[in-house]
Order: structure tokens, then C-alpha cells, then sequence
């Protein structure tokens, strides 16, 4: 962990702390002694959570955790787009908003718990036609529609795995996730907005199922009156199928195991991973969290996510988390500058939102655009404000309290992963005094230490790994289709404790609060968003110029980390060409073909050499040193030590591709 060294020595400094007001705490939905009631007995705790779910069969026991493979609520049964949706309804809350949409180019519409039943039941009557059933995989790739939100949990309702694929990913990404889950249907659309441009989707999604047999169908919402490409018989449109539905549908129960969802995440190689979340454990942690760390009130909050649909964010804080619980909820397909940078601040002020929950990126991006933005606006419905996606500098945050909580709403920096399915380490808004940057403490059911290599706990004041301990509701129950990957990646590294390790470097401060530091694996947030740097370098050597790639994270004042790569180039390959600016455009060109716009580096460096260890490991963090403009560390147990001198040499003289 050496190259969190310096990020260490910044946090000692901080030691501002903001209690909740009074006020506030008095009216939370949980308090202090919630720490203590799930400390006493986790099951009970954790039962007392999912009763706030509707199960059409009461579950035989909490938890069956045959490590590293857990059964939560075990025999129990329920359908989740029941309780995100009929319920509601049955209660007498079908007039209320589930769905503020807001369209980039400004068109809306108001979606309510009755519109959202009757669209879902459509939605699976269609896909029941095109012989969609319990089990199957429906791969998924929409802009940030409603009918993104209706596809899923018409799957949802059908016992039907859904697999999204963010929008941004390229038709190979697309393709080897549709290969890998074996899906049967693609549900994408004709087109997307892109800063107030209408791109094309389905031409790109044709590319990806072009040569995959498993896809039958593929159904495409009209969205922006693009031509597309029509395979007949095989396409559908979602107006031409889905609107002809008869607009109710009879749900089935399913297992509380039964799998809800698959959603790939980059791990250490190049495969991406897909994560396999199931139904009553996932659902329960998903509403459980959305409630307490929002304190999120039913028929009063106004709720706004700004993920993306595609991220797990999206799927547990857009979709089942806030419908389980009976929100009302913004949902935003487009840019945050479209078409102009106060474009969020001016949505919180039309439907009054309460609740607001961002990405560090975001709000560094707001940074520098300016605070006159946002001071032009009234935010003042504005209660509690949530980030996540990756550590939230002190800076950050206190802008993010001073310029848009106006000083008056509590900040809750939200811990979790792809994996863990829901929050698991964060401030409580009514509860914590929070520091600016620390996730401060596991919620109440949650267990998380911080140790060292040998797996000793490490006091307050100390660093190392963050490790989840016990298990919990929304744990990943695998990889789809790798059971070894599933032990090798997160419970080997501690397998005689029985630790799941989760990648993370962190810290205890004095007073015991968790300080996240990032990555300890070869794994780059970018965004937020999980890139993997085997990803990039195979798709870097894929082109016919490059021998080999290494790439690092480098850190970014607005992204981050912005990805840095370093390539030779193949014999032969004229040398001053392939450096020049338009061949380096063409090689980020290339990785943003092959995996998305996500993962274009934001430079490339040609170099004679790369530093690499005696057995041929390359060492990231000696390159990291060179992409972050510092002095290159310790050398000694480079095969050729003077290697690194080589490379600054030449980046000397190369600097400034954009
Ligand atoms: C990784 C998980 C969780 C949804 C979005 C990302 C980093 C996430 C924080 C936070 C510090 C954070 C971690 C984690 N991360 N939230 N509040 N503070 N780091 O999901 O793509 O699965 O990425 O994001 O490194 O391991 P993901």
C-alpha cells in the first residue's frame, strides 16, 4: 500500500466534524440505538428489515452462510416488482408520482405508481410473447428512459434475469456480455440524446448481436426518431408489442434466492465479471439502506439519483431500492451541462427534490464551473445529500455542504460496490457527526474491519485492507458462470478468517471512523466508474501498431483517476509516425472502439521500455509515479534499473498529447 502514503498523510488533517441539527435528528428514521439492537442480534435485526418487504411466504430461517456461499431468508418467497409496485397501488397509492422524468431535450413525463403497474404488466405480457420465462437473461441497453426502468422489472416480475449494459459500452462489450450470460432478448432503443444530439443505438447494438445465436429478439424503443437497421422477424418495436398488452398480469412468488439480476464490473483481468445478485436478501438491504441513510419519508421525499441506469447505483437506488419503499423519484436522461451547467440545480428547484445523491466527479465538475451556478437557483427543498462512487475529497465535500446543502443538510458519503449490492458503510443523516471525506462507520446489521496482510485488525490510527467480516442480505451470491473466479477474487486472500475481501485500501482515524483510499488492485476508478487495466492494455495490443501495453490510474483533479498508458510499439512500425499526435489519437481512438468512451486513456506515451520485476511483473507503481509527475520511487527490484531513466527521459521530450 505504498501508494497510499500520500493520500494518508493528507486525512490526518482533518478533524471538522457536523453533528445533525437537532431538528433533523428528532424526526430520523433511525436513530443510535440501532447500532446497538442489530450489535444484540443480527438475524432478528435483519428480519425486522426485510418484514418491511411483502413475502407471499413467511422465510424458515434468516441466514444459511455455507461460507463463502449465503442463503438469506431461506424459504421464503416474494416478487419484487410486487413490492416496488402493485403493492403500492393496493395500498391506495396509485396516484402518487413514482417517476418525475425529465428528458434532455426538455420533453417530460409524470409516471405514477398506477401508470408504472400498468406499464410493467405490459411490459411482461410482451416479453412473456417473445418467450421470455423464470430464468432466462434479457440483456439490456437503454438510454436513462422510463421504459429502462419498466424492462427491468418486467423481468423482475417474470423471474427473468436482467443483464444492463450502460449505454456508453461499445458492441463488443456488448456482444461479450450478451456470449457470456446467454441472453435471449436485447431491449435497446433507436437512438439517445447526447448533448442535445440524437446518436445512434441500434446501430451499434446490431453490431453486438450480429454473431451471438442465443438472441432471438431484439425489441427497440423508439426514443429518438433515428433510422435504424430492421432485421425482420427478429426486430420488434416496443410501441408495436408492448403497447397491444393487456395492462394487468399475474404475478408469480419465487424463492427468495431466486436470481434478480446480472451486472458485469471490471475485475484484475481482462473478462469482465458478472456479478449475480437474487431477490428477498438484495430487496431487503436495497429498501432497508434507501431508508435509513436517505431518511427517505414515503409520499413526502422527493428523490433524485443521478446515475446512470446502467451502474449498480442505478439499479439498487434508481429502481428497487426507492419502488420498494414507495418513493417519488427524478429520473434525468441527460448530460448535467445539456444545455446549460445550472441543468441539475434547475431540476431540483422545479420538482422541489429533498434528497440528491452524486458522484465526487460531479460535484468536483461543479466545482469548476462555479458556485454562481447553483447560488442562482432555490435548493432550498433540499434535506440530505448522499455521494458515492469513489473517495470524496475534503474539499469536495465542504463545497458540496457550503454551495448546494446551503449549510443545512447533512452529507452522507455512502461506501459500497458493485458486489455488495447496497450501501454498507456510511454515515446515518440523523444520527453520525460526519467528517468530510470519511464513510465513518458500517450500518447498523453491517460488519467491516480494516487489517493488515496477515489479517490482524489494525488500531485506530491504522491502515490496510477493508474487509467484510459476516456476511450480508445483498451480497453478490457469485460470477455468473465461475464459481473458482468467485473464490479466487474475493475470498482467498483471507480465506482462514473467511473475509471477503473487497479491493479497498482504508484507515481508522483516532476517534475509529473509516477512511476509504481507494484501490489496492489493478483496478482504476475513473468517474467513478470500475475499469480494469488489463481491459485496457489487451485492448491497446489489439491494435496492430502496439507490442505492449501497461496502464495506471493516475490520479485526476476532476475524474479521480484519469487513465495513463504506456506502450511499445512493434518492431518494424515506422517509430516517428506511430509517436506523432495522429497516431496516438487513433490508438484512445481504438480502446474507446473496443471497450466504450469510458476507458479512452486520457494519455498515451510511447516508451523504448516498460519497468518490469526479474519474473516480468511490470510495476504499475513506478509508471504511476512517472503519469502523476513524481519522483520515481524505489527501483531495485527492476530487471534493468535503468529503465525508468529512459522513460522520463522520453517523456521529457514527449509531453503534451491532449
Ligand atoms: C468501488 C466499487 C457503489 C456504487 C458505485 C461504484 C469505490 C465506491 C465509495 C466511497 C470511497 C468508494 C471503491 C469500491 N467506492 N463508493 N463512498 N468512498 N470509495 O460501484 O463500480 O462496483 O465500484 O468504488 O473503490 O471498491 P463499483
Amino acid at each position: 500500500m505504498a501508494e497510499s502514503g500520500a493520500t494518508l498523510s493528507n486525512l490526518s488533517h482533518e478533524d471538522r466534524t457536523f453533528p445533525p441539527s437537532e431538528e433533523f435528528a428528532a424526526q430520523a428514521n433511525a436513530t443510535a440505538e440501532w447500532y446497538d439492537r442489530a450489535d444484540a442480534d443480527r438475524e432478528a435485526f435483519w428480519a425486522e428489515q426485510a418484514d418491511r418487504l411483502t413475502w407471499s411466504k413467511k422465510w424458515d430461517s434468516v441466514l444459511e452462510w455455507d461460507a463463502p456461499f449465503a442463503k438469506w431468508f431461506v424459504g421464503g418467497q416474494l416478487n419484487v416488482a410486487y413490492n416496488c409496485v402493485d403493492r403500492h397501488v393496493e395500498d391506495g397509492h396509485g396516484d402518487q408520482v413514482a417517476f418525475h422524468w425529465e428528458g434532455e431535450p426538455g420533453d417530460t413525463r409524470t409516471i405514477t405508481y398506477a401508470d408504472l403497474q400498468r406499464e410493467v404488466c405490459r411490459t411482461a405480457n410482451a416479453l412473456t410473447e417473445l418467450g421470455v420465462g423464470k430464468g432466462d437473461r434479457v440483456a439490456i441497453q437503454l438510454p436513462m428512459i422510463p421504459e429502462a426502468a419498466f424492462a427491468m422489472l418486467a423481468c423482475a416480475r417474470l423471474g427473468a434475469l436482467h443483464s444492463v449494459v450502460f449505454g456508453g459500452f461499445s458492441p463488443s462489450a456488448l456482444r461479450s456480455r450478451i456470449e457470456d450470460a446467454e441472453a435471449k432478448l436485447l431491449i435497446t432503443s433507436d437512438g439517445q440524446y447526447r448533448r442535445g444530439k440524437p446518436a445512434p443505438m441500434k446501430e451499434n447494438t446490431d453490431q453486438a448481436v450480429a454473431d451471438t445465436p442465443t438472441i432471438e429478439h431484439v425489441l427497440v424503443v423508439k426514443r429518438t426518431e433515428t433510422d435504424v437497421p430492421w432485421t425482420e422477424g427478429r426486430d420488434v418495436w416496443w410501441h408495436d408489442i408492448v403497447d397491444r398488452q393487456p395492462d394487468t398480469h399475474e404475478y408469480e412468488s419465487f424463492d427468495s434466492e431466486h436470481p434478480l439480476y446480472i451486472l458485469y464490473t471490471s475485475g484484475t483481468t481482462g473478462k469482465p465479471k458478472g456479478i449475480l445478485h437474487t431477490s428477498g436478501g438484495y430487496l431487503t438491504q436495497a429498501a432497508y439502506t434507501h431508508h435509513v441513510v436517505f431518511d427517505h419519508k414515503p409520499g413526502e421525499s422527493v428523490y433524485w439519483c443521478t446515475a446512470d441506469i446502467g451502474w449498480v447505483t442505478g439499479h439498487s437506488y434508481i429502481v428497487y431500492g426507492p419502488l420498494a419503499n414507495r418513493a417519488t423519484s427524478v429520473m434525468y436522461e441527460g448530460t448535467p451541462n445539456t444545455p446549460h451547467e445550472g441543468r441539475h440545480w434547475e431540476i431540483v428547484q422545479k420538482y422541489g427534490v429533498t434528497i440528491y445523491y452524486t458522484a465526487p466527479t460531479l460535484i468536483r465538475t461543479f466545482m469548476k464551473w462555479g458556485k454562481e451556478i447553483p447560488e442562482k437557483y432555490d435548493l432550498s427543498s433540499l434535506r440530505v445529500l448522499g455521494s458515492v462512487g469513489e473517495p470524496i475529497n475534503p474539499e469536495a465535500w465542504i463545497w458540496y455542504r457550503e454551495n448546494v446543502g446551503r449549510n443545512n443538510c447533512p452529507i452522507v458519503d455512502t461506501w459500497w460496490q458493485t458486489e455488495t449490492g447496497a450501501i454498507m458503510i456510511s454515515p446515518l443523516p440523523g444520527v453520525t457527526a460526519a467528517k468530510p471525506g470519511s464513510a465513518m462507520r458500517p450500518l447498523p446489521g453491517i460488519s467491516a474491519e480494516v487489517v493488515t496482510e496477515e489479517a490482524e485488525p489494525v488500531g485506530p490510527g491504522g491502515g490496510g485492507y477493508l474487509v467484510l467480516d459476516k456476511p450480508w442480505p445483498a451480497m453478490l451470491r457469485g460470477i455468473w458462470g465461475d464459481e473458482e473466479r468467485y473464490r479466487e477474487t474475493y475470498w482467498s486472500r483471507f480465506a482462514k478468517q473467511g473475509y471477503y475481501f473487497a479491493g479497498d485500501g482504508a484507515k481508522y482515524d483516532d476517534d475509529g471512523a473509516i477512511w476509504l483510499l481507494g484501490r489496492v488492485d489493478d483496478v482504476m476508478n475513473v468517474s467513478g466508474h470500475r475499469i480494469s487495466t488489463t481491459e485496457v492494455e489487451s485492448a491497446l495490443v489489439s491494435h496492430p501498431t502496439v507490442a505492449e501495453a501497461a496502464v495506471v490510474g493516475a490520479s485526476d483533479p476532476t475524474t479521480g483517476q484519469g487513465i495513463v498508458a504506456f506502450v511499445i510499439l512493434r518492431g518494424g512500425v515506422a517509430q516517428d509516425e506511430a509517436k506523432g499526435a495522429d497516431a496516438i489519437k487513433a490508438l484512445r481512438d481504438h480502446v474507446s472502439k473496443e471497450i466504450g468512451p469510458i476507458a479512452k486513456p486520457r494519455q498515451i506515451m510511447v516508451v523504448e521500455e516498460l519497468p518490469k520485476t526479474r519474473s516480468g511483473k511490470i510495476m504499475r507503481r513506478l509508471l504511476r509515479d512517472v503519469a502523476e509527475n513524481r519522483e520515481v520511487g524505489d527501483v531495485t527490484t527492476l530487471a534493468d534499473s535503468s529503465v525508468m531513466d529512459l522513460i522520463s527521459a522520453g517523456l521529457q521530450e514527449g509531453k503534451g498529447d491532449d
